[in-house]
């Protein structure tokens, strides 16, 4: 797919400004704070219904403002479509997809197809589980409808199983325990597939960001392994959960870890190695995505040059070359030494809220 226009009215700190992409490389550099971060986080936003930087969407709208626009036009399956979404200080957002007010939030999902690298995405694997389960969920949901539904549905049983808990109160609590493991048998396997698909495709791209110098595995974690033995779980730690208040086992206790030539990345890792191992994981997903909608999403790089060697640079643009992709840098030359990028490159300088000057 393509993105080929997008619309800007009082977000953060754009007034009003239409952005014309090119279908190859588009880089957009400047100074810091002049707005560079915001316009991938504004094309997100019509991509997820949600930011990657913020859940207060009041912080989108420009200061001294009640409102805020993005339209984005895109071109999938073969046609042209328009996402608007408008933002008001004290009413819930609006979303219409060509036109048409789409009622949920889960409806806009899918439509705009994104991989985003932030240089905040490192926390997910510095940091506790949460950010590791997203990263997975929100891959997954993207593509599987139905697992969005799913895992609503798992945390409706996991708060009325919590409630019980609470109030010491465990009559019939079988019921429930049954109801948690069908649900979790089911949100597990979609898990269990991602990571897999996720491990074939890195066993292919990590060695070549790395110059065949490092091998990466995922490992999922996670306590449940069939509905029998969860069950007998529950059942363990019931006293336990009883005395805390909170089921303690499921999977919303899930977890990932990577591992770089067989050692644990967050206990041994560089920085570096952080970095090319989420851009690894982000490349994954971007190729999953790919094989399984049959069009190519998009990539939003932000300021992803920081911090890597020229040669894991040189890589990534590389392997990104049949993708329309997103660049945010503070030095345009930092993008145009690298020759692989430079043949279909469009630049646009930001400068407090407005493209400067843009050219091919
Ligand atoms: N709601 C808002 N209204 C007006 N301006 C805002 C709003 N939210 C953020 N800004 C401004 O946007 C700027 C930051 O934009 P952005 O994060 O896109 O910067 P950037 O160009 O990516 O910078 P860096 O190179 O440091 O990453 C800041 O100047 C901030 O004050
Ligand atoms: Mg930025």
């Amino acid at each position: 797919m393509l993105i080929k226009e997008v619309y800007l009215e009082n977000f953060r700190n754009y007034d009003k400004q239409k952005i014309e992409l090119n279908d190859h490389v588009n880089v957009f550099y400047g100074k810091n704070a002049q707005g560079k971060t915001n316009i991938l986080e504004a094309l997100y936003f019509c991509s997820l219904g949600r930011s990657f930087r913020t859940h207060r969407e009041q912080e989108l709208i420009q200061f001294e403002n009640e409102h805020s626009k993005i339209v984005v036009k895109y071109f999938k399956n073969n046609r042209d479509s328009e996402i608007e979404i408008a933002l008001h200080k004290n009413e819930r957002k609006s979303i219409k997809l060509n036109k048409i007010k789409l009622n949920k939030n889960s409806e806009l999902v899918g439509n705009i197809n994104l991989v985003l690298f932030s240089p905040d995405d490192i926390i997910m694997l510095k940091e506790g589980p949460a950010q590791r389960r997203k990263f997975l969920d929100i891959l997954i949901s993207q593509l599987k409808i139905k697992y969005l539904y799913e895992l609503n549905e798992y945390n409706k049983v996991l708060e009325q199983r919590n409630a019980m808990l609470k109030s010491k109160r465990i009559d019939g609590i079988e019921v429930w325990n049954e109801q948690l493991a069908t649900k979790c048998e089911k949100i597990s396997a979609y898990r269990k597939e991602y990571v897999d698909k996720l491990q074939e495709q890195l066993t292919t791209i990590h060695p070549k960001l790395t110059n065949e110098l490092e091998t990466i595995r995922i490992q999922y974690k996670s306590n449940f392994k069939n509905k029998e033995q969860f069950l007998n779980l529950l059942e363990q730690k019931q006293e336990l959960d009883l005395l805390r208040g909170y089921t303690s086992e499921g999977i919303h206790r899930d977890d990932f870890e990577i591992l770089i030539n067989e050692v644990p990345l967050n206990a041994y890792g560089s920085q570096g190695q952080h970095k090319t191992a989420i851009l690894s994981l982000k490349m994954s997903e971007l190729m999953i995505v790919k094989d399984e909608i049959g069009e190519n999403p998009i990539l939003l790089l932000d300021d992803v040059t920081s911090e890597l060697d020229t040669s894991r640079i040189s890589s990534i643009f590389e392997n990104i070359q049949d993708y329309q992709v997103l660049i945010t840098c503070t030095d345009v030359n930092s993008i145009l030494k690298y020759d692989s990028l430079t043949k279909n490159i469009k630049l646009y300088n930001i400068d407090r809220g407005a493209i400067q000057n843009k050219g091919e």
